[in-house]
Order: structure tokens, then C-alpha cells, then sequence
């Protein structure tokens, strides 16, 4: 059970007197100048003493984290080995890379058109982001708003960054989207008429955040495990995908695997590669806890990139403003954007409002951050500080009941320690949620630079520009899942053949590594965190 510290409990008593006050008088919106302002200062992405300039490969000279720059930079795990082209282990027309909600839509949407298709996961289908998406998933689908709207909305909480084409596609068949989830079994939830209950998040003009509680991610990745087992897509588990096979004419045609239990190799031959390997929370870049599932390592960026890809905006990264600060056993887990669309207000330690809560993600993280660094108003916890989440101020908009039926997933999280959100608030701080940016692509799903590889989900840059919205990642996997699905298999229909297989462009990696005076000892793809540093390891 959490107990408070005494400094704790005197703030939350101040939370708890002015929570009648901050109900009537809601904190003001910032303007353009003060949120410039307040990220330049605060947000992570600006502290440049964390980035350095790549040396090699399709983004020589762009920065990137230092976290990244080393596994991009690192060694191949084939370095040491031969490995034998010759005799493929599998040969399929669509691989898939990825057994998250991305990989799963691709594949289902390939094997639904035809395709003889293979997904292929370092952990089980469904260890992904995706299980652990909370909040909900956007979609302009009421007669108040539309796909324009919607646009606007994400293109500006985007830093007007996002690459148009990828933009405008992830808002036009987003109500698509949503219909498919539901004709597949996705449990939204709904009013007693049988209407989509939507709600705000932050920096959204409309209401257009379906939902299913707080186990969005969790319902949609079920449904979706479901249809590719029922469709009996052969799913490899266990077994990551290390390097990029290509062909003699620069082509991707398949991927070297690794059994992750008996480090066996294997070799998959493909007409079409999709990577869908999600993001890189468990890099923990900057010393950031994270909301993300175990293997989120960045792995499909240092497949692309080694095997010629470019990235676009991989400098950029989301700190979700609100993961759990307290009590440590769970520090860093999500803390759904929801509570603050229900009524929550970000409160610090004298009890005062200091951010409008439905500000734009890296906005309000910017926020809390300045509270607690440069305003000295956090307050202390177990891990560091954090800032209060006003929870009860849920009931007291919606009414009894309101937390347990929308958000129950939290006040379970919670209630595991003792801590009851209805009547307590709870201690949050930014933890590192998303990968803004990643593989670059065109509208197909196609990267620019590598033919038929193909980007699915986290892993892919540009859909959102420079912060994402809430709810707009679970709404790309499924668009881009199913995009990349639909034309990896539509060009395997056209006609592809597959040359000799080779690994040369590794070679040329490494060669390009040594010109630039790197003699990487760093494993790359990482696959998984280091936790725990055995000996034998
Ligand atoms: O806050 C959340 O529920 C997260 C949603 C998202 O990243 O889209």
C-alpha cells in the first residue's frame, strides 16, 4: 500500500480546498508565443547537448538522439556470422516485421487480398504499444466535424511538420477505420442509443475520440489477434527479424531472423517487406521513464536505415505529459489523456492550476516540466517529483460512477496501492511515450529510398509531424497497417521478381561505419532493454 509523505499530504489538502475554485475558473488556453516560448525552454527535444549528428547512412549529418545514433551507428548481430542466402528457411510474398497492431492490420489486409503472407515477432502477437493504448482512437465521424477538421486539428498540433499526402490519408479514411474495427468485433463503447461516445484530447476542436474505457489499445489489439489467427497467417513468435535481406537489383526480399530463445538464424525470402516493429520507449532516452511495452527498441529504424532508408523528424520524440509519478512500482506507466478530457486538472504543490489541461501533449509535458524544474512547485516523490492530477474532479463534472465506467483501467492501477482516484488525486510527471518520427514513406507505405519495404505504424515518420495528437496512433496503425498491407500485396499481384538474394549493402554499411572512423561494439537491432546486466550476457 502507498503511503503518502507528509509534504504530500499537506499539498494534498491544498489541492482538495481549491478544487471548488479551479472548477468555476479554468486555467486560460496559452497563445501561439507562449507555447513557442515554454517549449524552447522546457521540452526535452530542445536540450541539444543530447543529440549528436549521424556520420553514415541516408541522414549523414542529421541529429539524433545519442541513444539512437549508437544503435544506428552499431554493429550488425550478422557481423560474425555466414549466412546462407541460398537455402531460405521461409518463402513468402508478404513478410511482416512486427506483431502489434500495425503488423497485424497489414497482415490481414495482404492475406485478405491474396497474399501468401508470414508475420514475424520477437515477443508474441500482441506484445505491442497497441495492447497497452488507452485513451482512445480519433475519427471525424459526427456531423459536427469532418476529415478537413480533423486535419487541421493534427497539422497544427503537429507543428504544420506532417508530410501532407501521409496526413490527409490517416484523417480520410479514418471513419473507415473505425467501421472495419467495428465489423471485425471491436467493442466501442456506445450510448444507450447505440451512438459512438466520443470525447476531447488535447489540442482535438471536435469530440472525436472513440473508445473503448480505458482498454482502447487492448480491445483493438484482441480483435485484431483474433482475425489473423482465424485467418491462420502463420505467425512466428519469438524470433526477431536482425537484418534486411535485399536483392541484386537494391530490392528488399525478405530478412534475416533470429530465434530469441536458441539464437538460431533463419532466413525469410519475400517479395515485400512490411516493417511494423513500433517505437523506442525502452531506450529511455534522456534517463525518460516510459509508458511503452518491453521491446519498444527502435528495431525496424536500424533495420531501414542499415539496408538504405531515410528517417524523417527521428530528432523528435513525445513525452506523454501525465505517467504515473507515484508510487514507484509503476512509474512511468500511462496515465490515459482521458482523465484529463473527463474533468482532471494538472495541480501543483500549493494547489494551483498552472496549464490549461487539454493543451497540445508536448505543450502541457513542457508545462508540467517548467513547474517542477524551473517554478520549483513539483512535488517530491519516491522517483523525483511530479505534479498533481486532480481525479476527483471527475465525479464532481460527470457524477458518481463516472470513473469507474469510462476509466476503470486507472482506477484499478491505483487501487492496486491503496490509492482510490475517486476521492485522492494522484502524482504525475512526463514519461517517454511515442516516436514522432521514423522511416520515411510515400503514400502506398513504400520507403523513398528502398523498394518494397514497406512501413507500418510507430516505426513509420511524418504522419503526425512533430507532436502527435491523442489518439491519432491507434488511428495510423490501423490506416497505415492496412495501406502498407494492401499495397505490399497489390505489387506482389503486379508481378515482382525476387534476384539473387545478397547482404552486400551490410558490407557497405560497415565500410561507410569505418571511413567515418566508428568501430561500433554496440549490438544493433537492441531487441530488447538491459535491464538486468548479467555476466553471461
Ligand atoms: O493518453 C492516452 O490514452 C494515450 C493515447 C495516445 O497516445 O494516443
Amino acid at each position: 500500500m502507498y503511503k503518502y509523505t507528509d509534504e504530500q499530504l499537506v499539498s494534498m489538502k491544498k489541492v482538495e480546498e481549491s478544487r471548488k475554485e479551479r472548477l468555476d475558473n479554468l486555467f486560460p488556453r496559452m497563445t501561439a508565443e507562449e507555447k513557442d516560448k515554454v517549449l524552447a525552454e522546457n521540452h526535452p527535444d530542445y536540450i541539444e547537448s543530447a543529440y549528436e549528428n549521424l556520420k553514415v547512412g541516408a541522414n549523414k549529418g542529421d541529429k539524433v538522439l545519442h541513444e539512437l545514433a549508437d544503435l544506428l551507428q552499431g554493429k550488425s548481430r550478422i557481423s560474425d556470422l555466414k549466412i546462407d542466402l541460398e537455402h531460405p528457411d521461409y518463402d513468402v510474398d508478404v513478410l511482416v516485421i512486427g506483431g502489434g497492431g500495425a503488423g497485424s492490420s497489414a497482415a490481414i489486409t495482404a492475406h485478405a487480398n491474396g497474399a501468401n503472407v508470414m508475420m514475424v515477432t520477437k515477443l508474441r502477437i500482441g506484445d505491442a504499444n497497441t495492447m497497452m493504448a488507452e485513451g482512445g482512437i480519433q475519427a471525424a465521424d459526427k456531423e459536427n466535424d469532418s476529415p478537413a477538421i480533423h486535419y487541421l486539428d493534427a497539422f497544427g498540433g503537429g507543428h504544420f511538420a506532417a508530410k501532407h499526402e501521409l496526413l490527409y490519408k490517416l484523417v480520410n479514411e479514418a471513419p473507415d477505420a473505425i467501421k472495419w474495427l467495428s465489423d471485425l468485433g471491436v467493442m466501442f463503447d456506445k450510448d444507450e442509443n447505440g451512438n459512438m461516445i466520443t470525447t476531447h484530447g488535447g489540442g482535438t476542436s471536435r469530440k472525436r475520440m472513440h473508445a473503448c474505457k480505458d482498454y482502447s489499445g487492448a480491445e483493438i489489439m484482441r480483435t485484431l489477434r483474433d482475425e489473423v489467427l482465424n485467418r491462420q497467417i502463420p505467425v512466428v513468435d519469438f524470433t526477431a527479424a536482425i537484418e534486411i535481406i535485399k536483392d541484386e537489383n537494391g530490392n528488399a526480399a525478405g530478412a534475416v531472423l533470429m530465434n530469441m530463445e536458441t539464437k538460431e538464424i533463419l532466413v525469410a525470402k519475400a517479395k515485400t517487406v512490411v516493417i511494423a516493429t513500433g517505437g523506442a520507449g525502452r531506450l529511455h532516452y534522456q534517463g525518460f521513464p516510459t509508458s511503452n511495452h518491453y521491446g519498444a527498441t527502435a528495431d525496424g529504424l536500424v533495420l531501414a536505415y542499415r539496408a538504405g532508408a531515410k528517417l524523417l523528424y527521428a530528432d523528435t520524440l513525445q513525452y506523454h505529459p501525465t505517467g504515473a509519478a507515484e508510487p514507484t512500482q509503476i512509474f512511468g506507466a500511462l496515465v490515459t489523456e482521458k482523465v484529463r478530457s473527463l474533468g482532471a486538472q494538472l495541480v501543483n504543490k500549493e494547489g494551483k492550476s498552472f496549464v490549461y489541461s487539454l493543451e497540445t501533449r508536448d505543450v502541457t509535458a513542457s508545462a508540467i516540466i517548467r513547474e517542477c524544474k524551473k517554478r520549483n512547485n513539483g512535488i517530491k516523490t519516491t522517483d523525483g517529483e511530479g505534479v498533481w492530477l486532480d481525479t476527483p474532479m471527475i465525479e464532481m463534472i460527470g457524477g458518481e460512477g463516472t470513473i469507474e465506467k469510462r476509466i476503470p483501467a486507472m482506477m484499478r492501477m491505483f487501487g492496486k496501492y491503496g490509492i482510490d482516484i475517486r476521492k485522492e488525486p494522484i502524482l504525475v510527471y512526463p514519461t517517454l511515450h511515442y516516436q514522432n518520427g521514423g522511416i520515411d514513406i510515400n503514400d502506398d507505405g513504400e520507403t523513398t529510398l528502398v523498394k518494397n519495404l514497406f512501413v507500418a505504424g510507430e516505426a513509420v515518420g511524418g504522419i503526425h509531424g512533430r507532436n502527435r495528437l491523442m489518439g491519432n496512433s491507434l488511428l495510423d496503425i490501423i490506416v497505415f497497417g492496412r495501406n502498407a498491407g494492401k499495397y505490399a500485396s497489390e505489387k506482389v499481384k503486379g508481378g515482382i521478381n525476387v534476384g539473387k538474394l545478397t547482404l552486400s549493402h551490410v558490407d557497405s554499411f560497415n565500410k561507410e561505419l569505418k571511413e567515418a572512423g566508428l568501430e561500433p561494439t554496440v549490438l544493433s537491432p537492441k531487441l530488447l532493454p538491459d535491464y538486468t546486466k548479467r555476466k553471461d550476457n
